[in-house]
């Protein structure tokens, strides 16, 4: 198992079975090992820097039904709401005030959010947040879709691809959803010009570890600029309401791979992996992580934008959180910074010093 570790270590990459093995197989020590050098390539790239990014929930209504989400459109139960534009605005403006110099528009396949709303919003969070990154959650639409909002101005798209493993997506989802779509959204976005993220749920249901295996490959191969992962958690109103939800163990652990697949990918500290462990965030940049995802959704919609249930909220002001989360990251040697926090290069000969 250490020679699979080392080899990964070397290559920065592995086979799809040799993953496996390294997921079926880990130990404390093998752990540790890999932690070790995501933290040492992390540090190269990125030194002690973290990256914040002010996270605006604009809407739970979805018309999508996948079926670990606590906001899928056959929730019954599910408090609705959508931000309004100024509402929107309002948010981004009070976090660029704050420092942030990302800001993540995130919410369900809403239909009210047409390219014209979305861009126009884009537009005016550019005019009134200068230099700052904009980052989209949105969901799945047409290419023609996304090249409009990239030329609105957004920089950055997440999708997550959920699972790399055709059948593990179909018991994840409705029939009307299709891998392949999905597969096609990143790659459109990729071609389009986004910062591409993709990114998958830790212990999901039915998730085996040759589909984690196919993850990590995924990754490796299609090489996005950023990738979301945290452990799946479940969510009472949804037909998963009594499975197993994912450990920290594991979602570190995985962590620091992806951190050695590709030294210098954005990785969240993500807001489940902070829901099932309190110390989480910090848990996640000790693993490899270098990006933090305040929320900064006013508090009305944070408590019901319930993708699972638990949902970390601070009660704070994002103020407040935001110098707390600055003595946290001191006291563990990082420095949460306010820069916009893109993607650097990463060239291994500078390890010899020699470029
Ligand atoms: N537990 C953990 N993560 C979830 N997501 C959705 N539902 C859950 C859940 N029950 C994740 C999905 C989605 C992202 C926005 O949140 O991966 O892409």
């Amino acid at each position: 198992m250490k020679k699979l570790a080392q080899k990964l270590i070397k290559n920065h990459s592995l086979s799809e079975a040799e993953y496996e093995l390294l997921i079926k197989n880990r130990t404390p020590e093998i752990a540790e090992i890999l932690q070790n050098e995501a933290v040492r390539l992390r540090k190269q790239v990125y030194g002690n820097e973290v990256f914040l990014r002010g996270l605006i929930e604009i809407s739970n209504y979805c018309k999508n039904g996948c079926y670990y989400c606590g906001i899928n459109c056959a929730n019954k139960e599910c408090n609705r709401y959508r931000l309004t534009e100024d509402e929107i605005l309002n948010c981004a403006i009070e976090g660029y005030k704050i420092g942030f110099r990302t800001i993540v528009l995130q919410g369900g396949e809403d239909n009210c959010f047409t390219d014209e709303v979305v861009c126009d919003i884009i537009r005016k969070i550019k005019k009134n947040c200068p230099e700052t990154a904009i980052t989209l959650s949105l969901g799945e639409r047409t290419k023609e879709s996304y090249q409009k909002l990239y030329e609105a101005g957004a920089d950055r798209y997440l999708l997550r691809h959920e699972t790399a493993d055709k059948t593990h997506y179909e018991r994840l989802h409705p029939e009307k959803m299709s891998f392949e779509n999905r597969m096609n959204c990143l790659k459109n976005l990729k071609e389009i010009g986004f910062a591409t993220g993709c990114g998958f749920m830790v212990g999901s249901p039915y998730q085996t570890e040759e589909n984690l295996a196919k993850d990590l490959k995924f990754i490796e191969e299609f090489q996005p600029q950023m990738c979301g992962i945290g452990p799946f958690i479940p969510q009472k109103n949804t037909i998963f309401a009594n499975e197993e939800k994912g450990t920290a163990e594991l979602t570190t652990y995985l962590l620091s791979i992806i951190r050695i697949i590709k030294p210098n990918i954005l990785l969240p500290a993500t807001t489940a992996l902070n829901t099932i462990e309190e110390d989480g965030r910090v848990m996640g940049i000790l693993a490899g992580a270098n990006v933090i995802m305040p929320n900064l959704s006013p508090k009305t919609a944070r408590e019901k934008y319930n993708l699972y249930d638990g949902k970390a909220i601070t009660g704070e002001e994002s103020a407040e959180e935001v110098k707390k989360l600055e003595k946290t990251m001191e006291k563990i040697g990082y420095k949460v910074v306010y820069k916009r926090g893109d993607m650097r290069e990463y060239r291994k000969e500078d390890e010899n010093g020699s470029i």
